[in-house]
């Protein structure tokens, strides 16, 4: 199995962030044969304007995944503006790719909705991230839901060089973990750093603590039973408590005469004592920059080996060489 995927460094990592691709990478880079993860800078630059936060986010953005536990010794960890051959890949891969599939991305209309402005870097991202897949042959992208479109776009474009100038890239599947990994935020909705509702990974526990004392409830009376399933603490508590826990805690929801501080309260002790190593980790990593940038000029150095075969392969195969 070769894995890849990417994490763009928009802000701090939050729980969506981790349980729903972070957590992933962790897993896979136990099983595959090679795994190749990389902070996504030239993507953030679609909407982070601003030189000093992007240079910030790139690193801690680095440093985050090293505290969460990614091993440089069985995983590639490099930043994505380092291995330019992706780039040069994206704009083979660009003259073939159809206006109509790029139309159709979801994840392009809703930032416009949002407000972000139409750039033709917004626009023809994934085009790009087919690009950051393809140059490492990667057969399997751990991602989030949201992000499967784009995996189906990668395989359209790939099959599509394939089909035209005989077989070139890998096509790659998305794999997304498991379906409950979808984090709801402070407010019930989707967690999201464009809601303004999340949960920092690596947030001071006190102000962590603050935050979840604040999420919405409703304002059921304290002796009813409350069903479990879809409530926004429950399902929180789910994702950092033990199982003896979440099975004790099921059970007050089901029995009533309970309040909802009780349970904001244990989802705080909770989440204090599941982040506590990797924080303690995050301290050490961020004490040492220089050891954490060595790691990613490592890590490039090895991407580009991988992006530069596949990039002379695509060229080759396209008439822009050999003539
Ligand atoms: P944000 O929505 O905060 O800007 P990104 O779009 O940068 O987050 O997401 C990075 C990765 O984290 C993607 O693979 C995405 O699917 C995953 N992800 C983000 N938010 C959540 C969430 N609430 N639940 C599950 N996965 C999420
Ligand atoms: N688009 C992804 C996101 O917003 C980040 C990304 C860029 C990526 N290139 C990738 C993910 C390649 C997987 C594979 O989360």
């Amino acid at each position: 199995m070769h894995v890849l995927s990417g994490i763009q460094p928009t802000g701090p990592f939050h729980w969506g962030n981790y349980f729903g691709a972070i957590r992933q990478y962790l897993e896979l880079q136990e099983v595959a044969d090679e795994s190749y993860y990389f902070i996504a800078n030239l993507h953030a630059l679609t909407t982070v304007r601003d030189k000093e936060r992007l240079q910030q986010y790139t690193l801690d953005g680095a440093i985050d995944l090293l505290a969460l536990g990614l091993d440089p010794d069985r995983a590639v960890l490099f930043v994505h503006s380092d291995v330019p051959e992706v780039c040069e890949l994206s704009w083979l891969l660009m003259t073939g790719t159809p206006m109509g599939l790029l139309e159709r991305c979801v994840s392009y209309k809703d930032k416009i909705a949002k407000g972000l402005k139409a750039s033709a870097g917004l626009f023809s991202y994934p085009v790009l991230q087919a690009a950051d897949i393809l140059a490492y042959d990667a057969d399997t992208v751990p991602v989030g839901e949201d992000q499967l479109q784009h995996i189906e776009v990668c395989r359209d474009i790939a099959g599509s060089f394939n089909h035209q100038f005989g077989e070139t890239f890998t096509l790659p599947k998305g794999k997304v973990l498991d379906q409950s990994a979808k984090v709801p935020g402070t407010d019930g909705e989707k967690m999201s750093k464009s809601y303004g509702n999340t949960l920092a990974v690596f947030d001071d526990p006190k102000k962590q603590r603050k935050q979840i004392m604040r999420i919405q409830t409703d304002s059921r009376p304290m002796e009813d039973p409350k069903d479990p399933e879809g409530d926004v603490l429950m399902d929180l508590y789910k994702l950092v408590a033990t199982e003896d826990e979440v099975a004790s805690m099921t059970v007050t929801y089901q029995a009533g005469g309970f309040g909802y501080g009780d349970v904001k309260k244990a989802l705080a002790d909770a989440a204090e004592r599941y982040w506590a190593d990797c924080r303690a980790r995050r301290e050490e990593f961020a004490a040492k920059p220089d050891q954490v940038r060595e790691i990613l000029a490592a890590g490039a150095e090895k991407a580009r080996a991988k992006a530069r075969g596949v990039l002379l392969r695509a060229q080759d195969a396209c008439g822009v060489a050999g003539w």
